[in-house]
């Protein structure tokens, strides 16, 4: 049986769908050196102790243990992405990328299907995924080779999966472009069929704001403009990074990533615990970065409507939309944006849709 799937690679998290409608999964992207650890109580879910042995011919370092996600997100000695990662060439994104899909082959009722004594496992992928605009062009036929291929995920202390090894066969990876693909599932229903005529036949902005990147893709009649679509090399990341340094001078405490620190955010628990009694509330320092993130934001989609007046409506996606939406309001002036429920998955909606196109078209040729 092959598999269709959906994966967004993001610098941020990889969040991942299978073709056939279970909830996404969504794993941050956060890796750090895995070693033998004192399991005092088990984890009560496998996503919160990814714990795993990745093999592949097209890492640096082959065979190496790593705690993946949640697990890694609390080590000291974690590593997230910097803006000098390159999703396309990294061995990190590869690494959680292939945890992802070797984790949702066996969760769930695979899971349960499993012989008794049975350790390895075998799935067999057809995926669909992206890249950001500006290194869609260079980057898309490496990416690719990374992708396809074979490839070995072992779970060690992660609780219920203990010991299993997934064998991956990534038959084919249609490599899409981040922004477009969050339009393309916008506009159509899952069948394929048009659902929005406007976004479909319009010339439509999109301003994409993830992690490490923005993209700002122009699609007209759904096709991409090659003219007017570009991207920043800026995201959220960069303004969390500096509300941790900020935290820290001020009040002692450090966040041990972003991931914990946007954990907080959204949950709106602004009060923090002090090293000893005293407790701090970190919101003016949030809100001060989250107006600048947000003015620099609206200045860009300004200047690239300018630029192009025939973009009808402009979109704002990404988690930079969701963590920023009443800043961006603010900043907006009266020009009119557009939001939607669920913003950071577009994406892998739409790469999953993209590729199903894809296999559709196949079948017919
Ligand atoms: N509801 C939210 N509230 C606050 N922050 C959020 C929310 N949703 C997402 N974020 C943050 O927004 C940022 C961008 O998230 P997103 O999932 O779009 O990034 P990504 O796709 O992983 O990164 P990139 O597109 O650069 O590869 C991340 O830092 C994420 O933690
Ligand atoms: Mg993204």
């Amino acid at each position: 049986m092959i598999r269709l799937a959906g994966i967004d690679i993001g610098n941020d998290s990889v969040k991942l769908v299978m073709g056939g409608g279970h909830e996404p999964i969504i794993i941050p992207s956060v890796v750090s050196p895995g070693y033998e650890r004192h399991v005092l109580q088990e984890e009560d879910s496998p996503l919160k102790a990814l714990d795993v042995m990745v093999y592949s011919p097209k890492l640096k370092k082959r065979n190496q243990r790593y705690f993946i996600g949640m697990l890694a997100s609390e080590d000291q000695d974690n590593v997230e992405l910097e803006e000098t990662d390159n999703k396309a060439t990294s061995d990190q994104s590869l690494i959680v990328a292939l945890t992802a899909l070797a984790y949702a082959s066996i969760a769930g009722s695979a899971a349960q299907a499993q012989q008794p004594g049975q350790t390895r496992d075998e799935a067999e992928y057809v995926i669909g995924t992206g890249l950001p605009v500006r290194t869609y062009a260079r980057y898309h036929q490496q990416f690719e080779e990374r992708l396809v291929g074979e490839h070995e995920v072992t779970f060690l202390s992660t609780p219920k999966l203990k010991g299993r090894t997934v064998r991956l066969l990534i038959r084919k990876a249609i490599i899409s472009i981040e922004g477009a693909a969050a339009l393309f599932n916008m506009a159509t229903h899952d069948n394929l069929q048009v659902r929005d005529e406007e976004l479909y036949n319009g010339c439509i902005g999109v301003c994409e704001m993830g992690a490490l990147t923005t993209d700002f893709p122009v699609i007209k009649r759904m096709s991409i403009d090659n003219q007017f679509s570009t991207g920043e090399q800026l995201g959220l990341a960069s303004y969390l990074d500096a509300i941790i340094r900020d935290v820290e001078d001020q009040h002692g405490y450090r966040f041990a990533s972003r991931t914990k620190l946007v954990q907080r955010i959204r949950k709106g628990a602004y009060t923090i615990q002090r090293p000893g009694e005293g407790k701090a509330d970190i919101r003016s320092i949030v809100d001060n970065y989250f107006g600048r993130a947000a003015q620099k934001i609206v200045d860009l989609i300004r200047k690239r409507w300018k630029k192009y007046p025939d973009i009808e409506c402009f979109y704002v996606l990404g988690g930079g939309a969701a963590a920023l939406k009443p800043y961006i309001h603010e900043a907006a002036e009266g020009m009119r944006l557009r939001f939607v429920e669920d913003s950071e998955l577009q994406n892998v909606y739409g790469y999953l849709k993209l590729a199903r196109n894809k296999m559709n078209q196949a079948e017919v040729v």
